[in-house]
């Protein structure tokens, strides 16, 4: 059975450890896993996210980011998502519409609404079966990348505490909306604790 999974989350707030850690746990279990990200190595889509986080674009109007986000979303989803998913794979994705509707929608107060109707042309309806949504005081998320020195900073990086606080408020916004689909995890803990919580939900959700 192809699942579409999705996680999401602030800056710092663990995902790439935790996606690492799920396609771990799902092979163990014999499934057949493609992880990715957007854009996910698709060249179109790379160049449109590469003009997103140029951090010389300054002048980049709020809706113009959206409309990119979404472009390079839509590549990504019928080039790699779909192709993955119709070979019977369960594709984990790292970041998917609910951060364009937190941090275009909610943080940059282009309204959920406007930026879901954007994102709904793009995706025309396909939306993942399950979002792991990884909740953290961005004060915390923060501080954890100032650590990690190897990781490159972007243009959303460099956004004042407030924006990320904003964030966090548009994904409780966004979590409030689909409640079926997407599923809370308290980053907030050791890894160990937040693996155990997200294996959890996985057994719960797609009986793996
Ligand atoms: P990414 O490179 O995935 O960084 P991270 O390690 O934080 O996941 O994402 C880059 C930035 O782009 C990140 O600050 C979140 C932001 N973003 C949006 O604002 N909207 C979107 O739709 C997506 C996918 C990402």
């Amino acid at each position: 059975m192809s699942y579409f999974i999705t996680l999401e989350g602030g800056e710092g707030s663990g995902k790439s450890t935790l996606i690492d850690y799920i396609k771990e746990f799902l092979e163990n279990r014999g499934k057949s896993v493609v992880l990715t990200r957007e854009p996910g190595g698709i060249d179109i889509a790379e160049q449109i996210r590469s003009v997103i986080l140029n951090k010389k674009n300054t002048k980049m109007d709020g809706r113009t980011e959206a409309l990119l986000y979404a472009s390079a979303r839509r590549q990504h989803l019928v080039e790699k998502v779909i192709p993955s998913l119709n070979e019977g794979n369960i594709v984990l994705c790292d970041r998917f519409i609910d951060s364009s509707l937190a941090y275009q929608g909610y943080a940059r107060g282009l309204g959920i609404d406007e930026v879901f109707s954007v994102n709904e042309f793009a995706i025309a309806g396909f939306m993942p079966d399950l979002t792991l949504y990884l909740d953290l005081d961005p004060q915390i998320g923060l501080k954890r990348i100032a650590k990690n020195k190897d990781r490159e900073v972007n243009r959303l990086d460099l956004e004042e505490i407030q924006f990320h606080l904003n964030v966090r408020e548009g994904y409780e916004e966004v979590v409030k909306r689909f409640p079926e689909r997407i599923v809370r995890v308290n980053a907030n803990q050791e890894v160990e604790k937040v693996m155990a919580d997200a294996s959890r939900i996985l057994v719960d959700r797609l009986h793996v």
